[in-house]
């Protein structure tokens, strides 16, 4: 398939036609001399997800809906952040905050390694929910740090560098999210490497939490203990998941999305059969089924975290919202995905 955009403005430095209604953009603005604004969105994992651990493709989008700011200026000053957890000099902010500390020495270390500077901090991304809060945050930061030290940087550079941040929050990541967060479109994921996929009908997606904190680390040790104990349901389910994701990119190019609707309930339940489902999951999905979403699913790691179910259109997508916050979802997202 022939990517219609380049592959900057995939991993989003330099968008030349934005696709989704408010894609990440870095930098954004023209700032003065010495400070530095970017943004990056949110990440759903559209489907693919456990099988991707064992190197079949997974489909993730940005979620256009939420994002992270970062406002960087230089400073004599020792570097400083200011963020809703934390107020105060990087030497001192806590354990929790290391990723975004990470972050903002690996893009000073990158482009002017005696620099100081102070980092703000705006985000409405919630965390531990699966929809890529960390590598929003290390994204909008690296970009605004390294714009502001004089630089803009390359895709990769930026890739990397949310990489060291995401290194210091989850230990070995996929690399998955931080493409994901800086992508104005779906991206197909496989082993590292990443594709844009043609959109043949406009997407519609409604992302609700199901107010139980996810449990990816968890989730994926169940699944490795299901490919020992019981290797055929392993095989099974996952060869299912990743036809299924293949299966899903097929549809979204030819704007089918009743079959890809079909995709997402299938592959729900093949993540159940995994043993990462949750009841609160399952309530969210069949709830969203009943307000005609054409396929819901649990996304992520599962055990909890977020449900998506895709939406006929904008007003549809409205109406799931709330269907789905009376069903019991303390907070829901759309992301809107225009044909390209
Ligand atoms: O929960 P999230 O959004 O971080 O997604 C986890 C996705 C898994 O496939 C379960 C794990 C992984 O590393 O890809």
């Amino acid at each position: 398939m022939t990517p219609k955009i380049d592959a900057s403005a995939l991993r989003g430095d330099a968008p030349t036609q934005p696709r989704a209604s408010r894609s990440a953009d870095a930098p954004v603005g023209d700032p003065s001399p010495g400070a530095g604004t970017a943004r990056a969105t949110g990440k759903v994992i559209l489907i693919g997800e456990h099988s991707v651990v064992y190197g079949h493709p997974a489909i993730a989008l940005p979620i256009t809906s939420i994002s992270a700011r970062a406002e960087v200026t230089m400073t004599t000053a020792p570097s400083r952040i200011d963020s809703e957890l934390f107020h105060g000099s990087l030497a001192a902010a806590p354990d929790r905050l290391l990723p975004t500390v990470t972050a903002v020495r690996a893009a000073i270390a990158a482009v002017s390694p005696d620099a100081q500077v102070h980092v703000r901090i705006l985000s409405d991304i919630p965390s531990e929910r699966g929809v890529g809060s960390s590598a929003a945050v290390a994204g909008a930061v690296v970009s605004a740090v390294s714009q502001a030290l004089g630089r803009v940087l390359t895709p990769d550079e930026r890739f990397d560098l949310i990489q060291d941040a995401e290194r210091a929050a989850h230990g070995s990541p996929s690399g998955l999210d931080a493409r994901a967060v800086c992508a104005p479109g779906p991206i197909w994921f496989q082993q590292g490497a990443i594709e844009h996929i043609t959109v043949g009908a406009a997407l519609h997606l409604v992302v609700a939490d199901s107010g139980v904190r996810g449990r990816t680390r968890e989730a994926v040790a169940a699944v490795r203990e299901v490919r020992r104990s019981a290797p055929s349901v392993f095989d099974a389910a996952v060869s299912s998941l990743s036809a299924l994701t293949t299966l899903a990119r097929t549809h979204i190019s030819a704007g089918d999305l009743a079959g890809l609707g079909a995709a997402l309930n299938a592959a729900h339940r093949h993540l159940g059969t995994l043993g990462v489902g949750d009841p609160a999951l399952d309530h969210l999905a069949a709830a969203a089924r009943a307000g005609g979403s054409p396929g819901a699913k649990l996304t992520g790691g599962g055990r909890g975290g977020c449900v998506l179910a895709l939406a006929d259109d904008p007003e549809h997508a409205a109406e799931l919202v709330a269907r789905l916050r009376a069903a019991g979802a303390p907070a829901a997202w759309t992301t809107h995905m225009e044909i390209a």
